[in-house]
Protein backbone atom coordinates (compact mmCIF):
# COMPACT_ATOMS: atom_id res chain seq x y z
CA UNK A 1 0.00 0.00 0.00
CA UNK A 2 1.52 3.45 -0.68
CA UNK A 3 1.46 6.28 1.82
CA UNK A 4 0.43 9.77 1.65
CA UNK A 5 -1.80 12.20 3.92
CA UNK A 6 -1.84 15.02 1.35
CA UNK A 7 -5.44 15.36 -0.21
CA UNK A 8 -6.86 13.22 2.49
CA UNK A 9 -5.56 15.38 5.74
CA UNK A 10 -8.02 16.82 8.25
CA UNK A 11 -6.10 18.69 11.09
CA UNK A 12 -8.91 17.58 13.52
CA UNK A 13 -10.04 14.18 12.57
CA UNK A 14 -7.52 11.39 13.10
CA UNK A 15 -9.89 8.77 11.56
CA UNK A 16 -9.96 10.13 8.11
CA UNK A 17 -6.30 9.55 7.70
CA UNK A 18 -6.18 6.20 6.79
CA UNK A 19 -3.98 3.45 8.51
CA UNK A 20 -1.92 0.88 6.33
CA UNK A 21 -1.95 -2.92 6.34
CA UNK A 22 1.43 -3.44 6.08
CA UNK A 23 3.01 -5.55 9.38
CA UNK A 24 3.80 -3.09 12.15
CA UNK A 25 1.64 -0.06 11.09
CA UNK A 26 4.30 0.78 8.09
CA UNK A 27 3.29 2.13 4.57
CA UNK A 28 5.58 1.76 2.02
CA UNK A 29 6.88 4.05 -0.46
CA UNK A 30 6.94 3.26 -4.15
CA UNK A 31 10.26 2.00 -4.91
CA UNK A 32 11.75 4.43 -7.17
CA UNK A 33 10.37 6.98 -5.05
CA UNK A 34 12.58 9.81 -4.05
CA UNK A 35 11.86 11.38 -0.26
CA UNK A 36 13.29 13.11 3.00
CA UNK A 37 12.59 12.43 6.51
CA UNK A 38 12.47 15.19 8.75
CA UNK A 39 12.03 14.67 12.30
CA UNK A 40 10.71 15.70 15.58
CA UNK A 41 9.85 19.37 14.83
CA UNK A 42 7.82 19.43 17.92
CA UNK A 43 5.05 21.86 16.47
CA UNK A 44 4.25 24.19 19.31
CA UNK A 45 6.16 22.89 22.15
CA UNK A 46 8.09 25.27 24.53
CA UNK A 47 11.39 23.90 23.44
CA UNK A 48 10.69 23.68 19.76
CA UNK A 49 12.93 25.91 17.65
CA UNK A 50 10.33 26.23 14.59
CA UNK A 51 8.93 29.75 15.58
CA UNK A 52 7.16 29.56 12.38
CA UNK A 53 6.08 27.06 9.97
CA UNK A 54 7.08 29.17 7.24
CA UNK A 55 10.59 29.17 8.02
CA UNK A 56 10.21 25.21 7.08
CA UNK A 57 9.64 26.33 3.42
CA UNK A 58 13.53 25.97 2.07
CA UNK A 59 13.77 22.48 3.71
CA UNK A 60 10.41 21.21 1.74
CA UNK A 61 10.90 23.45 -2.07
CA UNK A 62 11.03 21.38 -4.33
CA UNK A 63 8.03 19.18 -3.78
CA UNK A 64 7.83 15.42 -3.25
CA UNK A 65 7.57 12.98 -0.80
CA UNK A 66 8.73 14.23 3.08
CA UNK A 67 8.29 11.65 5.59
CA UNK A 68 7.53 14.00 9.37
CA UNK A 69 9.02 11.03 11.16
CA UNK A 70 6.47 11.18 14.36
CA UNK A 71 6.84 14.40 17.65
CA UNK A 72 5.64 16.40 15.17
CA UNK A 73 2.37 17.72 16.45
CA UNK A 74 1.87 17.52 20.58
CA UNK A 75 -1.30 15.45 20.41
CA UNK A 76 -1.08 14.54 23.87
CA UNK A 77 0.11 17.75 25.92
CA UNK A 78 -3.12 20.29 26.61
CA UNK A 79 -0.39 23.43 27.37
CA UNK A 80 0.79 22.78 23.41
CA UNK A 81 -1.93 21.16 21.39
CA UNK A 82 -4.13 24.44 20.59
CA UNK A 83 -0.81 26.13 19.21
CA UNK A 84 0.50 23.03 17.88
CA UNK A 85 -2.47 21.85 15.96
CA UNK A 86 -2.52 25.39 14.36
CA UNK A 87 1.06 25.05 13.20
CA UNK A 88 0.20 21.67 12.21
CA UNK A 89 -2.17 23.30 9.81
CA UNK A 90 0.32 25.77 8.34
CA UNK A 91 2.66 23.10 7.84
CA UNK A 92 -0.39 21.22 5.88
CA UNK A 93 -0.70 23.86 3.90
CA UNK A 94 2.66 24.88 3.27
CA UNK A 95 3.17 20.89 1.95
CA UNK A 96 0.16 22.05 -0.32
CA UNK A 97 1.99 25.14 -1.56
CA UNK A 98 5.47 23.47 -2.74
CA UNK A 99 3.79 20.15 -4.74
CA UNK A 100 4.67 18.02 -1.25
CA UNK A 101 3.12 15.19 -0.44
CA UNK A 102 3.65 14.84 3.47
CA UNK A 103 3.62 11.09 4.71
CA UNK A 104 2.92 11.24 8.70
CA UNK A 105 5.09 8.95 11.25
CA UNK A 106 3.45 8.57 14.87
CA UNK A 107 6.14 9.67 17.81
CA UNK A 108 6.11 9.23 21.32
CA UNK A 109 4.70 12.83 21.49
CA UNK A 110 2.06 11.95 18.69
CA UNK A 111 2.05 8.04 19.18
CA UNK A 112 -2.07 7.22 17.92
CA UNK A 113 -2.73 10.76 15.49
CA UNK A 114 -1.66 9.15 12.18
CA UNK A 115 -2.15 5.59 12.53
CA UNK A 116 1.18 4.65 10.76
CA UNK A 117 4.58 3.56 13.02
CA UNK A 118 7.08 3.33 10.11
CA UNK A 119 8.36 3.70 6.69
CA UNK A 120 9.51 0.98 4.13
CA UNK A 121 11.39 2.69 1.46
CA UNK A 122 13.88 2.59 -1.31
CA UNK A 123 13.02 -0.68 -2.38
CA UNK A 124 13.29 -2.16 1.27
CA UNK A 125 16.59 -0.79 1.72
CA UNK A 126 15.24 1.78 4.03
CA UNK A 127 13.17 2.11 7.13
CA UNK A 128 12.13 5.04 8.78
CA UNK A 129 10.67 4.85 12.54
CA UNK A 130 10.63 7.31 15.09
CA UNK A 131 12.95 5.38 17.40
CA UNK A 132 10.98 5.22 20.80
CA UNK A 133 10.03 1.80 19.53
CA UNK A 134 13.84 0.75 20.57
CA UNK A 135 13.70 1.77 23.94
CA UNK A 136 11.22 -0.38 26.03
CA UNK A 137 10.61 2.28 28.49
CA UNK A 138 10.23 5.31 25.62
CA UNK A 139 12.42 7.65 27.57
CA UNK A 140 14.10 5.92 30.28
CA UNK A 141 16.18 9.78 31.09
CA UNK A 142 12.34 10.98 31.83
CA UNK A 143 11.73 12.57 35.10
CA UNK A 144 8.05 12.12 33.96
CA UNK A 145 8.53 7.96 34.44
CA UNK A 146 9.04 8.62 38.85
CA UNK A 147 5.03 8.52 39.01
CA UNK A 148 4.45 5.07 37.16
CA UNK A 149 7.22 3.55 36.04
CA UNK A 150 6.16 0.44 38.25
CA UNK A 151 2.45 0.19 36.34
CA UNK A 152 4.60 0.40 32.98
CA UNK A 153 7.33 -2.24 33.82
CA UNK A 154 4.06 -4.44 35.08
CA UNK A 155 2.49 -3.78 31.81
CA UNK A 156 5.60 -5.01 29.59
CA UNK A 157 6.09 -7.99 32.16
CA UNK A 158 2.35 -9.22 31.16
CA UNK A 159 3.67 -8.87 27.92
CA UNK A 160 6.26 -11.11 27.59
CA UNK A 161 9.60 -11.06 26.42
CA UNK A 162 10.77 -8.13 24.88
CA UNK A 163 13.24 -10.25 22.38
CA UNK A 164 10.08 -12.35 21.42
CA UNK A 165 7.10 -9.97 20.86
CA UNK A 166 6.46 -9.44 16.82
CA UNK A 167 6.91 -6.00 15.17
CA UNK A 168 3.14 -5.09 15.36
CA UNK A 169 3.45 -6.00 19.07
CA UNK A 170 5.89 -4.31 19.48
CA UNK A 171 5.03 -0.81 18.29
CA UNK A 172 1.13 -1.74 19.84
CA UNK A 173 2.91 -2.36 23.14
CA UNK A 174 5.18 1.21 22.88
CA UNK A 175 2.11 2.98 22.26
CA UNK A 176 0.36 2.11 25.53
CA UNK A 177 3.69 2.92 26.93
CA UNK A 178 3.56 6.39 25.54
CA UNK A 179 -0.10 6.94 26.31
CA UNK A 180 0.61 5.63 30.58
CA UNK A 181 3.26 8.29 30.83
CA UNK A 182 1.92 11.85 31.73
CA UNK A 183 1.86 14.47 28.71
CA UNK A 184 4.37 17.39 28.15
CA UNK A 185 4.10 20.66 30.44
CA UNK A 186 6.00 23.50 30.01
CA UNK A 187 9.74 23.67 30.50
CA UNK A 188 11.23 26.38 29.06
CA UNK A 189 9.05 29.19 28.68
CA UNK A 190 10.37 31.15 26.46
CA UNK A 191 13.38 31.41 23.31
CA UNK A 192 15.26 33.59 26.28
CA UNK A 193 18.59 32.86 27.13
CA UNK A 194 17.52 32.58 31.01
CA UNK A 195 14.99 30.15 29.60
CA UNK A 196 17.49 28.10 28.35
CA UNK A 197 19.87 28.13 30.93
CA UNK A 198 16.59 27.30 33.40
CA UNK A 199 16.23 23.96 30.87
CA UNK A 200 20.00 22.92 31.00
CA UNK A 201 19.89 23.40 34.63
CA UNK A 202 16.38 21.10 34.79
CA UNK A 203 18.02 19.02 32.16
CA UNK A 204 20.62 17.67 34.45
CA UNK A 205 18.68 17.28 37.83
CA UNK A 206 18.21 15.09 39.08
CA UNK A 207 22.18 14.20 38.65
CA UNK A 208 21.46 10.55 37.70
CA UNK A 209 19.68 12.06 34.49
CA UNK A 210 22.21 13.13 32.29
CA UNK A 211 24.02 9.33 33.51
CA UNK A 212 20.44 7.99 32.01
CA UNK A 213 20.46 10.31 28.83
CA UNK A 214 24.13 8.78 27.79
CA UNK A 215 23.55 5.30 28.68
CA UNK A 216 20.78 5.71 25.95
CA UNK A 217 22.75 7.13 23.37
CA UNK A 218 25.85 4.59 24.15
CA UNK A 219 23.31 1.78 23.29
CA UNK A 220 21.05 3.37 20.97
CA UNK A 221 23.26 1.64 17.71
CA UNK A 222 23.38 -1.62 18.88
CA UNK A 223 19.47 -1.22 19.71
CA UNK A 224 19.21 -0.20 16.31
CA UNK A 225 21.26 -3.07 14.60
CA UNK A 226 19.64 -5.72 16.56
CA UNK A 227 15.64 -3.87 15.61
CA UNK A 228 16.82 -3.88 11.96
CA UNK A 229 18.59 -7.21 12.16
CA UNK A 230 15.46 -8.40 13.85
CA UNK A 231 12.23 -6.87 11.93
CA UNK A 232 14.15 -5.64 8.81
CA UNK A 233 16.96 -7.36 8.21
CA UNK A 234 17.00 -6.49 4.18
CA UNK A 235 16.96 -3.03 5.33
CA UNK A 236 20.67 -1.47 4.56
CA UNK A 237 19.56 1.91 6.37
CA UNK A 238 17.49 2.76 9.07
CA UNK A 239 16.70 6.54 9.91
CA UNK A 240 15.26 7.15 13.07
CA UNK A 241 15.46 10.21 15.75
CA UNK A 242 13.71 10.41 18.81
CA UNK A 243 16.45 11.14 21.25
CA UNK A 244 17.26 14.91 19.55
CA UNK A 245 21.05 14.38 18.84
CA UNK A 246 22.22 13.35 15.33
CA UNK A 247 24.33 10.92 14.61
CA UNK A 248 25.23 8.35 11.80
CA UNK A 249 26.55 5.15 12.66
CA UNK A 250 27.79 1.93 10.79
CA UNK A 251 26.65 -1.21 12.58
CA UNK A 252 26.38 -4.89 11.48
CA UNK A 253 26.85 -4.34 7.52
CA UNK A 254 23.68 -1.45 7.95
CA UNK A 255 23.67 2.39 8.10
CA UNK A 256 22.03 4.00 11.29
CA UNK A 257 21.11 7.42 11.00
CA UNK A 258 19.49 9.78 13.64
CA UNK A 259 18.11 12.69 12.65
CA UNK A 260 18.01 15.10 15.89
CA UNK A 261 15.57 17.19 16.44
CA UNK A 262 13.85 20.74 16.08
CA UNK A 263 14.48 21.56 19.44
CA UNK A 264 16.82 23.67 22.10
CA UNK A 265 20.58 22.18 22.26
CA UNK A 266 20.11 19.85 19.43
CA UNK A 267 21.31 20.49 15.55
CA UNK A 268 18.93 18.43 13.29
CA UNK A 269 19.72 16.66 9.84
CA UNK A 270 17.42 16.25 7.38
CA UNK A 271 17.84 12.81 5.36
CA UNK A 272 16.85 11.99 1.39
CA UNK A 273 16.91 8.93 -0.70
CA UNK A 274 17.43 10.52 -4.43
CA UNK A 275 17.25 7.61 -6.26
CA UNK A 276 20.82 6.48 -5.81
CA UNK A 277 21.56 7.05 -2.28
CA UNK A 278 20.74 8.18 0.99
CA UNK A 279 21.85 12.13 1.21
CA UNK A 280 22.33 13.53 5.03
CA UNK A 281 22.95 17.45 5.65
CA UNK A 282 22.88 19.66 8.56
CA UNK A 283 20.22 22.08 8.80
CA UNK A 284 20.92 25.14 9.94
CA UNK A 285 19.34 28.58 10.49
CA UNK A 286 20.15 30.89 7.51
CA UNK A 287 19.10 34.45 7.24
CA UNK A 288 15.89 33.42 9.31
CA UNK A 289 14.82 30.24 7.59
CA UNK A 290 15.76 27.18 8.12
CA UNK A 291 18.80 25.47 5.31
CA UNK A 292 21.57 22.59 4.61
CA UNK A 293 24.60 22.39 4.22
CA UNK A 294 27.28 19.67 4.25
CA UNK A 295 26.20 17.21 2.28
CA UNK A 296 27.16 13.81 2.85
CA UNK A 297 26.36 10.87 0.65
CA UNK A 298 25.98 7.19 1.66
CA UNK A 299 25.54 4.60 -0.91
CA UNK A 300 23.10 1.40 -0.23
CA UNK A 301 24.15 -0.61 -2.78
FE1 LIG B 1 11.04 14.29 20.09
Amino acid sequence: MTCGDGADFRVNAASEISGESVEGGACRLGEGERFRVLSDLHLGHDQSVIRRVGDLRPLLAGGGTVVFNGDTFEERAPCYREKSGAMLAELMELCREEGVKPVMVNGNHDPERWGRDAVDAAGGRMYVTHGHVLLRLVSPWSSKLRGCRGEIEAMLAAAGEWERLTLGERYALTRSVCLRMPPSETRQGSQSVAAKVGLLVREVWPPTRPWEVMKVWAGLPRLASEFAGKYRPGAKAVVFGHTHRAALWRRGGRWLVNTGGFVTFSRPWRVTWDGEGMVIERIRVKGGAFGVEGKRVVALG
